[in-house]
């Protein structure tokens, strides 16, 4: 039987087993899909045991996109530039480390059939989730990323990176087409982000990557003040889609009650 498991530190709520143990039930795959709670300490020795063939496939989430990188032999194109890996498989004997988020997140504008060529899009936030934004936005030929952080410092370190994004201080609101909320502000029911939303033209589109909750204030205001909102639940499903079918060779379907089942 085949050994897959998501790692991260908390790791309770993730919904990545309900997902892919639901696909490998529908395929006839034989296959478990555990979550571990780990140290950073500990990554190293789990990474050994994809090399050894006793884990098969490996998710990551928070906080160790990041920190896994050292113990890999190879990167991705994705998981090199956003620096960035989520889903970790052995190739000839190699460990590789992929980025599924950056075509989860474009899937996902797909599926949402909004055009985002030529656009600007604001984005919130600098944290774990945001290269694999900018790597997207940019493969999607949007003319200008705008970025701001409540901490300075971080959406510097991103332009590092991203030489092509433009920064501004928080609190300021630039004109944009499309508004992505990626900071942690709206996990809580009552959270709210201490920003002005209501002199921003009509009809934009207001992202939130943010999908438990499923609407949290920022998407609730922006529906009021008239604008177009989506949450991040089909990224959430595009990405677990991406790595599944990169571990299993199947692509499971992404029908009503695959989408229902992480409401
Ligand atoms: P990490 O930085 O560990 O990847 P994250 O949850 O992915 O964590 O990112 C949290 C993001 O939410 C950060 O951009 C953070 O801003 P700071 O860099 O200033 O901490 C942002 N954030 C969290 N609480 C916030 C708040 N009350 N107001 C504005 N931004 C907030």
């Amino acid at each position: 039987m085949k050994k897959y498991i998501v790692i991260g530190n908390p790791i309770d709520h993730s919904l990545s087993p309900k997902l892919h143990n639901y696909w490998i039930k529908k395929n006839n795959i034989n296959a478990t899909y555990d979550k571990k709670k780990l140290d950073e300490d500990e990554l190293k020795e789990i990474i050994s045991e994809v090399k050894e063939g006793k884990i098969n496939g490996i998710n990551v989430t928070i906080p160790f996109k990041k920190a896994v990188i050292p113990f890999l032999d190879e990167l991705s194109i994705e998981a090199n530039e956003t620096q960035s890996v989520n889903t970790i498989y052995l190739n000839n004997g190699k460990t590789i480390g992929h980025n599924t988020d950056a075509a989860g997140f474009e899937l996902s504008i797909k599926y949402s059939k909004y055009e985002l060529n030529n656009k600007r899009i604001f984005i919130l936030g600098a944290g774990g989730v945001v290269p694999s934004i900018i790597f997207s936005l940019k493969k999607m030929k949007t003319s200008k990323i705008i970025l701001s952080n409540r901490t300075e410092e971080k959406a510097a370190n991103l332009k590092d990176s991203f030489k092509y994004i433009d920064i501004v201080k928080w609190g300021v609101i630039p004109n944009f087409d499309m508004i992505i909320n990626a900071t942690s502000v709206g996990l809580k029911e009552n959270d709210e982000i201490k920003l002005d939303f209501s002199k921003v033209e009509k009809n934009k589109i207001f992202y939130d990557v943010i999908y438990n909750p499923r609407q949290t204030n920022f998407l609730k205001k922006a529906k009021n003040f008239g604008h177009k909102t989506m949450n991040g639940k089909m990224m959430f499903i595009y990405q677990a889609h991406q790595a599944f079918t990169l571990w299993h060779k199947i692509m499971p379907d992404i029908d009503n009650e695959t989408i229902k089942l992480l409401d």
